[in-house]
């Protein structure tokens, strides 16, 4: 905005320490609800019509493991679901994860509070908006909106859950449930990590121990995708892998997740109640590329809002991780992965921009 100085005042200088604020945008949420939307703005509008990509209509479904016989005291069922569980991470490296023994009603009440801070206005939303990545709780749209050139049709609410437990204070119960959930999921992400750990050939608590899983950084991440007028201009997010060990994303009953699998997308219906699992940045490092963390993103449609809740689980925050030795075959070396500590890493991840490719690649190339 222009303004007149009064005369006399020299106008004041530009600051050289403080960037610019971040132009204010709208959520998406509110757009999605302005009358009469027929058509969305350019600034969300991708040239290449990224869901016209083919999508596989392969009915092979994505793997899944029963939770109950990995924790099972029965070695012979115990060993068989860790070979699956293998071969899930490297065919797939994505999971469902079912019988696993958090509640329905706690996952069901987690996706209807985070619809509830959604529906609260912009103004108390804005009370959570972060100013930097590594904020323990961040509300806002976009991934990166100060660089994304083409916005996505995407609300988010980022908290840190561990070892420091965040909640934005409104609504009142979100505070409870979440740390509720947030316990019962590390449990199951722990027992996950332990079967990785053994179907690599590793002791089961290697990577909890390589990774000071105890205080491992819980990221928690709402994503809110509100129906979209011409959902096949759009895009909720783009391809990304995920940092850290592991992600259990729930959702509500609507569809969008795609994982890219042998090179197509394939659109993920996940069995209700189930977590889907999916391998993250740092068991890449960690196994040294034999389980690969995979690229997905999520589109959006013009008839139902959909939710997600992904929680990331990675290393301590001071903790770089790097290729278990024994599993360098005979005169290999390790993949070149660049030792950064998670704290560092998830700063530079959320920092740039997606650009369809593993953040793994990004930095590796760039020889960090
Ligand atoms: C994420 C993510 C996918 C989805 O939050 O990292 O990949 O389906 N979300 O919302
Ligand atoms: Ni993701």
């Amino acid at each position: 905005m222009a303004t007149t100085a009064p005369t006399g005042s020299p106008p004041s200088p530009p600051s050289l320490t403080h960037p610019p604020p971040p132009r204010k945008l709208t959520s998406v949420k509110a757009l999605s609800e302005s009358p009469g939307l027929s058509s969305i703005p350019s600034i969300y509008t991708f040239p290449e019509q990224p869901n016209h990509e083919p999508v596989s209509d392969t009915k092979e479904p994505i793997p899944t493991i029963d939770f109950s016989l990995l924790i099972s005291s029965n070695p012979d069922e115990r060993s068989k679901t860790i070979r699956e569980l293998g071969k899930a991470c490297r065919d797939w490296g994505f999971f469902m994860v079912t019988n696993h023994g958090v509640p329905e009603r706690m996952m069901k009440a987690m996706i209807e509070v985070c619809r509830e801070f959604f529906e609260l206005t912009e103004e108390e939303k804005g009370e959570s908006e972060g100013k930097h990545v590594l904020d323990p709780i961040r509300y806002g749209t976009s991934f990166n909106p100060s660089l994304d050139k083409i916005l996505y049709w995407r609300d988010y609410l980022k908290i840190f859950q561990h070892p420091a437990f965040h909640s934005p204070s409104n609504p009142p119960s979100f505070s409870a449930i979440a740390l509720e959930y947030s316990k019962r999921t590390r449990g199951v992400m722990k027992e996950i990590v332990r079967g990785i750990s053994e179907s690599l050939g590793l002791e089961d608590k290697y990577i909890e121990k390589a990774s000071s899983l105890e205080n491992c950084l819980q990221i928690m991440v709402a994503n809110l995708y509100p129906p979209c007028p011409q959902p096949e201009l759009a895009m909720g997010l783009a391809a990304h892998t995920d940092h850290g060990l592991l992600t259990l994303l729930i959702q509500n009953d609507t569809v969008g997740l795609q994982v890219l699998h042998k090179d197509k997308w394939v659109n993920i219906h996940p069995i209700p109640n189930s977590f889907l699992v999916n391998i993250g940045d740092h068991i890449d490092i960690l196994s040294n590329g034999k389980y690969k963390s995979v690229l997905h993103r999520a589109v959006v449609n013009d008839r139902d809002v959909r939710i997600s809740i992904a929680l990331a689980h990675g290393p301590a925050a001071d903790v770089a991780v790097n290729p278990a030795p024994m599993l360098l075959e005979d005169g290999q070396n390790p993949l070149a992965y660049p030792a950064i500590k998670y704290k560092e890493y998830v700063e530079l991840q959320q920092s740039s921009k997606l650009d369809g490719k593993s953040y793994l690649e990004h930095i590796r190339n760039r020889g960090i």
